[in-house]
């Protein structure tokens, strides 16, 4: 069984990476998107959404990290993709669905799933661009309004040339709202010859049992389960039990250290308090710390609260 940390824009940062992948048997694990208009970014760009670069690009613990970009031009993200494989990325992820108006508006993200045919232009230019040894995925929903691209949008990426393909099981519209409708996938996988990743609803080892058997793929790909049970891989993967809630305020002191002294602080309180909004799904104690510190701006206030636990 392979499992793959999800990307996730405002908390799935390099901190977070490592602290996940230091307590999981994660395979693989995908940045949060970066942005792609209309030029080639520059290196600090890359380096400051996966600071992984500078150590193979890999977690700590040693796994590997691959690199999302989110745009709607072929040109300009095969530009972007072979300059993230020069400054040592072992992979390519593409954003095909992201739901954000904003990112819509410009045709980026989950508006692309509407042109299967600029999919597969996107996939040959960024296939063609990723040296042959790196892998070149792609990440899709559905559809947009209804559950309806998903075989046309999976066959133009794979013609395409994308090596593994992750399906979040749900339609634009369907937002995050439950269930995630995993059987689609197993008609993905039947239409097309490459691995696919089944993704979304997936909060502990029994809904894992349940999308390996309705997707009929063993590839996992976990995303807010990830966060509301910090141990959630090793307890699908390894049979662990979920951590009990003093283990967790240990991992957010560890989160909380390593923020404070990367960046000041500053960046810190939003990430802790949607974690947070994360962990409340598991644990009520950290539904009555979120009261505790929602109003707190200050990195040192919300750290002393911790101690204080
Ligand atoms: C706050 C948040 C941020 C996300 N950011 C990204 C992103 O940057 N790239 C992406 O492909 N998907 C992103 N997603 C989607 C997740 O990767 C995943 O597909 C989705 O949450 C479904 O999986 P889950 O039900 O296990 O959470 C994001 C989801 C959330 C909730």
């Amino acid at each position: 069984m392979r499992l793959i940390l999800a990307p996730m824009e405002g908390v799935l940062d390099h901190l977070m990476r490592d602290l996940l992948t230091r307590i999981n048997p994660y395979d693989l694990c995908v940045t949060e998107f970066i942005r792609v208009v209309d030029m080639r970014l520059p290196a600090r760009v890359f380096y400051r959404l996966c600071p992984e670069l500078h150590q193979e690009c890999t977690t700590p613990s040693g796994t590997p990290v691959r690199i999302q970009l989110l745009g709607q031009d072929a040109d300009w993200l095969a530009e972007n993709a072979a300059q993230a494989c020069r400054l040592g990325a072992n992979g390519i992820d593409l954003n095909f669905g992201c739901p954000a108006k904003t990112v819509n508006k410009h045709r980026g993200g989950a508006a692309l799933l509407a042109d299967s045919e600029q999919l597969y232009r996107i996939a040959c230019a960024v296939r063609a661009a990723v040296p042959a040894h790196l892998p070149v995925s792609a990440k899709i929903r559905l559809g947009i309004d209804e559950r309806d691209s998903y075989l046309e949008n999976s066959q133009a990426l794979y013609e395409g040339g994308v090596d593994e393909l992750a399906v979040h099981a749900r339609s634009k519209r369907d937002g995050y709202r439950p269930p995630a409708y995993w059987h689609h996938i197993a008609e993905i996988r039947r239409a097309i010859a490459i691995p696919v990743i089944t993704n979304g609803e997936i909060w502990n080892a029994a809904d894992a049992r349940r999308a390996r058997a309705e997707s009929g793929g063993s590839s996992l790909m976990l995303g807010r389960g990830a966060l509301a049970l910090p141990n959630l891989a090793a307890v699908i993967k390894a049979g662990q039990q979920p951590l009990a809630w003093p283990e967790v305020v240990r991992l957010l002191l560890d989160y909380s250290r390593q923020e404070i002294t990367g960046d000041k602080g500053v960046y810190y309180p939003n990430r802790v308090k949607q974690w947070l909004s994360y962990l409340k799904l598991q644990y009520s104690q950290a539904a009555a710390l979120f009261l505790q510190i929602r109003t707190l701006k200050r990195a040192d206030e919300i750290q002393q609260i911790l101690h204080r636990l």
